[in-house]
């Protein structure tokens, strides 16, 4: 195990690049500029297999270690940025109008790069190292479709690992759990069909506006009274449209929103929960529903095993007490549960100290944490591949 002061040299190199690609934010699969700059630092490090255009854009490049033969393990790191302004007044602020790194993206690719730079150089663990550069975290599925493009068969990984920074926690400070750690992300979709006609003759409509209010309200009682109180479960009606006159009754009332929640049975009791309360509520005032219920991504559960292997590498960096390995699970979505669900492995939190939050317009990554990030690859390597 190397302590932070193995990885302090190489942290200079790594913040320009950070630097870069926060200048240069792209979305979703269009990550051109940010898919070259990757696979080209990838080929100057003398890495030799290098496959590029997996789901488009991500890539996966591959490391042997000088130990041996062994299995191969996934680190990845997610590429994209988001739509938004950037309000942070940094000097490598976002050059693309309306595009910023506004998650930390471009620390978390910053620092594989920079783990890729440092194994390429000593190759000190067995088996192989797959680096796993994936597009479309924020939107668009990029975890599933290298999922579903093979990448854990084609290149034989047998176990596999994430990390995403955390703004409030400080920088230097590691958070895991064993067990779900990040929600399940369903929407869905309600359409109240009654009856549209004069508003001054209530009693000649089936007004869907009413209907629709007490439909929400019968979901936050679902929430609050047919779910274990035990279970983290959220339900968040986020949009309702209807009507579009002072005087008429409308026909229809739209009502959308979204399920969070950390337990594998949730998703598929609320699907069937809020149909039935919907229906109940809608058939008692003559009014019909349709329904859509969308199970997204998945939750992120991380597995026992590779959960403790996280633990002892980030400990051999930062300390025992630097490392909560107790977390409670985040309500929030992403995408690497499908890399979860093909392989075990685990996801862990890195202190990115008290920036704004992820996703905020004055959110920056902390390059204090470059180093931890970086250590905490190199570490989890030469544990679970070593000799
Ligand atoms: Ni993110």
């Amino acid at each position: 195990m190397r302590g932070i002061g193995a990885f302090k040299e190489l942290t200079e190199e790594v913040e320009q690049w950070r630097h870069h690609l926060h200048e240069h934010p792209e979305l979703e699969y269009a990550l051109h500029e940010t898919a070259k700059f990757v696979s080209e630092k990838l080929a100057s490090f003398g890495i030799n297999y290098i496959e590029t255009g997996i789901a488009e854009t991500g890539i996966v490049a591959l490391i042997q270690g000088e130990l041996g033969e062994g299995p191969t393990i996934g680190l990845r790191a997610d590429m994209d940025a988001l739509p938004i302004i950037e309000e942070s007044d940094k000097p490598w602020s976002s050059k693309v109008a309306g595009k910023m790194h506004g998650c930390g993206h471009d620390g978390h690719t910053a620092m594989l790069l920079g783990a890729a730079k440092y194994l390429a150089k000593t190759r000190n663990f067995k088996g192989t190292v797959a680096l796993i550069f994936q597009p479309a975290e924020e939107s668009g599925g990029g975890g599933q479709r290298m999922v579903e493009e093979g990448v854990m068969d084609r290149f034989g990984i047998s176990r596999v690992f994430g990390m995403h920074n955390y703004p409030g926690l400080d920088v230097g400070k590691f958070m895991i759990c064993s067990g779900a750690i990040q929600g399940g992300v369903n929407d869905f979709d309600l359409i109240v069909k009654g009856k549209g006609g004069h508003a001054s003759t209530p009693h000649h409509n089936i007004d869907p506006i009413v209907i629709g209010a007490q439909i929400i309200l019968g979901l936050q009682a679902l929430v609050a009274r047919c779910v274990d109180p035990r279970e983290a479960f959220v339900i968040s009606v986020t949009k309702m449209h209807a009507g579009d006159a002072y005087n008429i009754v409308p026909q229809t009332a739209e009502i959308s929103g979204t399920v969070r929640c950390i337990e594998p049975h949730l998703p598929g009791f609320a699907e069937k929960a809020i149909l039935d309360v919907a229906r109940g509520i809608a058939s008692g005032f003559g009014a019909e529903v349709e329904f859509k219920y969308r199970q997204l991504d998945p939750i992120t559960v991380n597995h026992q095993a590779e959960t403790a292997l996280a633990v002892e590498a980030a400990r051999g960096l930062v300390g025992y007490h630097a490392v909560d390995d107790r977390m409670k699970p985040g309500m929030g979505a992403e995408d690497f549960g499908y890399m979860l669900q093909a392989r075990p492995g685990a996801y862990i939190f890195l202190g990115n100290g008290s920036t704004p939050s992820v996703h905020n317009p004055a959110y920056d990554f902390d390059d204090g944490a470059l180093p931890y990030g970086i250590g905490y690859w190199v570490n989890l390597v030469e544990g679970v591949l070593a000799a």
